[in-house]
């Protein structure tokens, strides 16, 4: 498996990250709602403690992401998507980038407003950017809760146009991000005559 992308699939590197942030939000989201649903005491600030850490981690993992991204090829989407199936495509995957940084941002903002310090998995702590400010710190907090329903909206649309991709449309669309696995069906997809209907 190549390390670098190419113009039809996903390297080892982009499939990496992209697995690893989804296994990442989904423990995001475990412990968000075992913490919700205890009472405030040390068990629920050492889960709390465990989101911060993990989201800061996810912080970091998105912008290396960017980065890799900007410095390979990206695969082309199926000469088949009609326009508006691209800009969905291309809204959503924008839209999950920037809730992957806006969702560490608020959490760490609004921790920092209402003056509780980010430690990573107690080893060090994270540089505390605001002044304590109650008001601006719940704001942002409720912010990091509306973008999580967002977050949850959007990758529904997202789960569901893989599926779609795959079982629907049969390209390679899911194949290309699946580690390990070659791509095949792509060539038959995008056939002239498909890109008219
Ligand atoms: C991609 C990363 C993250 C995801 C997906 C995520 C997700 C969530 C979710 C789903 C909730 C529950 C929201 C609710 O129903 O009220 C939550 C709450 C919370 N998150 Fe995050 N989070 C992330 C990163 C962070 C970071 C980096 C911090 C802090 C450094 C943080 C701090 C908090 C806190 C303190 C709460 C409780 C807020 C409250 O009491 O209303 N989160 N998060
Ligand atoms: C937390 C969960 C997820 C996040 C944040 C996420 C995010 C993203 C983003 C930002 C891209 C665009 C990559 C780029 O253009 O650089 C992408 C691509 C992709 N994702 Fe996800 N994803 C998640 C979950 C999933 C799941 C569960 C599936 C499969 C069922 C999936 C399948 C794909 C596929 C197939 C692509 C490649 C699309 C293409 O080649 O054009 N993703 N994902």
């Amino acid at each position: 498996m190549p390390m670098r992308n190419d113009r039809a699939r996903w390297g080892a590197v982009s499939q990496t990250f992209h697995w690893l942030i989804v296994a990442m939000i989904l423990a995001q989201a475990v412990l968000a709602l075992l913490f919700k649903r205890m009472h405030r005491g040390p068990e629920a600030a050492a889960l709390i403690g465990v989101h911060k850490s993990f989201g800061m981690t996810i912080l970091v993992l998105a912008a290396l992401r960017l980065l890799w991204r900007w410095a390979n090829p990206v695969p082309d989407l199926p000469g088949t998507l009609k326009s508006h199936e691209r800009f969905l495509a291309r809204f959503s995957h924008g839209a999950l980038y920037a809730l992957l940084f806006a969702m560490p941002l608020t959490g760490w903002l609004g921790s920092s407003a209402l003056g509780f310090a980010v430690r990573w998995f107690n080893l060090f702590s994270i540089p505390d950017p605001l002044g304590k400010d109650r008001a601006l710190g719940h704001a942002l907090y409720t912010t990091h809760s509306i973008l999580a329903l967002a977050l949850g909206l959007i990758l529904v649309l997202h789960i569901a146009a893989a599926v779609r991709h795959h079982w629907v449309l049969k390209d390679d669309v899911l194949r290309r991000m699946w580690p390990g696995c070659g791509v095949s069906r792509a060539a038959s997809r995008a056939a002239p005559h498909r890109m008219q209907s």
